[in-house]
Order: structure tokens, then C-alpha cells, then sequence
């Protein structure tokens, strides 16, 4: 062998370093939780992560997904899946959409207009939440041509209303009202860790600064951390932003959303059939199931345990949304098949927008598509009409 073969042979690659790097070596989104854990300040990396109380819905949640099991067929020609879904007069190119998530810039100083880009590259809807850190219009600004707004309704009903005219005035398609917090749930870890929103610079998050230098950069750098939708309210801690909140609303303050309202209107929270049934006679179009993630409710149902129910009380044709522990193509593929029109993630984003800002959101969104499209041919399925056919199970 010549001293240039054995060269060539032995050539040891220079290491890629950076956050692109880093992020081509995530390859699910457990790898991609991972990174976040290295970025973020624990307590953000908690606030994304944790539960409630004993975080048992947490970890159900993501128990019941592992838990489902696919029947396949084979020799089907499925070379050219079709994955996409029509929903609410869209065309999506999965059955996917990005879920509202509070206070998104403590995360990235990306923030939520990361997310609405990647979600619009990607063709996937995306939800500002009523606590978002980037105002509805500023989101509106991204050009982003299927946005939804999450509405929390307020003690204050003027309020309310003007953040629903806003949304309206925006452009947004979708409205989706969260009735799963009435008050806000009990995270443990946020408690015990101290968590303040917007975060306090204590001696330990001093220190944090030399750790994380690329984080604390972009929060010193970035605009400061807002509820943006809520200024004027005169809450800037958590806690004032949570006693903004009305735990006495009823189906009758729903009832005047929908009035206002023009276009589609979602109800978000963990619906059982009965409350399903109430959704469709007070007008809302479709539900979205939703144990928030296992961050309100502790040993609440599970979302496919909700689905069931839902699909049986609201028929065939009436739009069913679901989220809570989706990690995976795998999970989209047994929720479609066992009954729901689309998913929702939350934290999946969250972890690629820590480890990599927008290209990190735009990771996980190729990694569950990528997921997505393979499950499907695994199964021998070729469209969204036969993966609704297809049999699923879940293993006690
Ligand atoms: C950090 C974080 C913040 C959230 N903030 C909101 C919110 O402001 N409004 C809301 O309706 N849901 C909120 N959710 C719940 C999500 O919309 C979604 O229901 C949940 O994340 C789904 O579960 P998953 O994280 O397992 O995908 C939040 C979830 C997380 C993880």
C-alpha cells in the first residue's frame, strides 16, 4: 500500500461544530430534546418539559403512543405516498399543524416568528397562543398564509373581544379557545426551580451566563420578554397574567365568541363526549383534544383515550384535532388511523427552536414528515383514505 493510500485511509474528518451541526446529528426528537437540555437554563428547559403534579398524563401520554400497534399490508406499490389531507378548506401536506405555546422567546429570542416561518416553509398551520411573547400582528407579518390564534377567554369580556377582532382583522383562519385552564395547573418544577417570567438575573442564573453564553446573548440582546397580546393589562409576572384569567366562564361566554367570531372556531381542552356534543350544538366546527400536554390536569384521559369518545359522540364527518405526547411520524399515523383528522405538537417544536432556533424548528418538522411518510409505506399504504382504514391497536 503507497503512504497516499494509506493516508486516504486514515484521513481523520475535521469535527463539525455549530448549531447546524448539531442539529444534523439529531436524528428523532428525543435527539433534539437532548440538544435542548445542553442549551437552555434548566429552568426554561423545565418549563418546556415538565407537567403537573405527579406528571402522570406526561408520561401516559407518550405511554399510550408506544403502546399502539399497526397491522400492515404489503406489495402495494408505495413508492409515491400521498400524505397529504384537506383540512378546514386547506390542503396540508401532512395532517400536522404547530400548537400554542406561551412565552415561545424565552425558549429562542427566535421566538414565535421562527416557528410561523418554519411551520409556512413546511405548508403546516401554526397557532399563537394568547400568551405569546410576538403580537398577533406581528405574526401576521411572516406572511404566513394559515394562521390560528389561541384564545384564553378573560375575566375582562372587552378584552376578549378585541383580541378576537384582532385575530379576525389579521387574517387569521382559525380560532381555537383553550377551556382546559380555568386555573392554571400545579408544575412542580417551575415552582421548585423558581421560574419567574420575564426570568429574573439571580446570582445562579449570573452564574448560568458563562455556561450558556449563546442563550443569555440572544434574551440580553432580543427584545425584552412580553405577554404582548396582554400589554396595557399591567401583568408582567406570571402570576398577574394567570389572575387575568376567568375561572367562572360557561358555554355562554363561548357562545359570544362564536358570535363574533367569523371564521373556523376550534374548542381546545381534554373533551369527553357530552362536552363534544355541546361544542356542535353551540356552532364551534371541530374540537381539539387536548390534555394540554400533561400540564394541567394530572391523571386526566389521554388523547386517544378522548378520540374514542369524541368520534363516537360527534359522527363521522365532524373535524377531530388531537395532541398531547406526539413524537414521532409513527404517532400521526395511529391517531389518523384510529380516528382524528390531524395532530398538533408542542413541545416536539419547542426542542428544535432551543437546540437551533428557526433551522431547529424546521428539523423537527422534516424529521416527523420524513417519519410520517415512512410509517406509511411500511404499512402499504398509499393515501390518507387508506391509513384511515388501516388497523391499529392499542397493547394493554
Ligand atoms: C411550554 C408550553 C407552553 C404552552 N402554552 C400553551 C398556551 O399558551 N396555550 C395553550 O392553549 N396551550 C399551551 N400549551 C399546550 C400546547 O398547546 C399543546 O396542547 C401541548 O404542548 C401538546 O402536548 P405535547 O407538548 O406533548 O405535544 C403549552 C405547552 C407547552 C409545552
Amino acid at each position: 500500500m503507497r503512504p497516499s493510500e494509506i493516508r486516504e485511509l486514515v484521513r481523520v474528518q475535521p469535527p463539525r461544530i455549530g448549531r447546524r451541526a448539531a442539529l444534523d446529528r439529531c436524528h428523532d426528537i428525543d435527539d433534539l430534546r437532548a440538544a435542548a437540555r445542553r442549551v437552555l437554563p434548566r429552568p426554561v428547559f423545565d418549563y418546556v418539559d415538565g407537567g403537573a403534579d405527579e406528571e402522570t398524563t406526561l408520561a401516559a401520554n407518550r405511554d399510550t403512543f408506544r403502546r399502539t400497534r399497526f397491522r400492515p399490508r404489503v406489495l402495494r406499490d408505495v413508492a409515491e405516498p400521498d400524505t397529504s389531507v384537506r383540512l378546514f378548506e386547506r390542503r396540508l401536506p401532512m395532517p400536522l399543524g404547530l400548537a400554542p405555546t406561551g412565552y415561545t422567546r424565552m425558549v429562542d429570542a427566535a421566538g414565535e416568528p421562527a416557528v410561523a416561518r418554519a411551520a409556512a416553509a413546511h405548508g403546516l398551520p401554526y397557532t399563537l397562543s394568547t400568551v405569546g411573547t410576538s403580537t398577533i400582528e406581528q405574526i401576521a407579518g411572516t406572511g404566513h398564509p394559515d394562521l390560528w390564534f389561541q384564545l384564553y377567554m378573560l375575566a375582562d369580556q372587552d378584552r376578549t373581544d378585541a383580541l378576537v377582532d384582532r385575530a379576525a382583522e389579521a387574517g387569521y383562519r382559525v380560532l381555537e379557545v383553550a377551556v382546559d385552564a380555568p386555573v392554571a395547573g400545579h408544575r412542580g418544577r417551575d415552582v421548585r426551580n423558581g421560574l419567574t417570567i420575564p426570568p429574573r438575573l439571580t446570582p445562579r442564573a449570573l452564574l448560568d451566563i458563562g455556561l450558556r453564553p449563546r442563550y443569555w446573548t440572544g434574551q440580553l440582546r432580543g427584545e425584552p420578554l412580553r405577554v404582548a397580546n396582554l400589554t396595557g393589562s399591567g401583568a408582567a409576572t406570571v402570576a398577574a397574567i394567570n389572575a387575568l384569567f376567568d375561572p367562572r366562564v360557561t358555554w355562554q361566554n363561548l357562545e359570544r365568541v362564536r358570535r363574533r367570531w367569523p371564521g373556523t372556531l376550534l374548542l381546545k381542552g381534554p373533551l369527553g363526549a357530552a362536552d363534544v356534543c355541546r361544542a356542535k350544538e353551540s356552532g364551534v366546527d371541530g374540537v381539539h383534544l387536548s390534555n394540554h400536554g400533561g400540564r394541567q390536569l394530572d391523571r386526566g384521559p389521554g388523547p386517544l383515550e378522548l378520540l374514542a369518545a369524541a368520534r363516537a359522540a360527534a359522527g363521522a364527518d365532524y373535524p377531530i384535532l388531537l395532541d398531547s405526547g406526539i413524537r414521532h411520524g409513527m404517532d400521526v399515523a395511529a391517531a389518523v388511523a384510529l380516528g382524528a383528522d390531524a395532530c398538533l405538537i408542542g413541545r416536539a417544536y419547542l426542542y428544535g427552536l432551543a437546540a437551533g432556533g428557526g433551522p431547529g424548528v424546521e428539523r423537527a418538522l422534516d424529521l416527523l414528515t420524513a417519519q410520517f411518510r415512512r410509517t406509511l409505506q411500511l404499512l402499504g399504504v398509499r393515501t390518507i383514505a387508506e391509513l384511515r382504514e388501516c388497523e391499529v391497536h392499542i397493547d394493554d
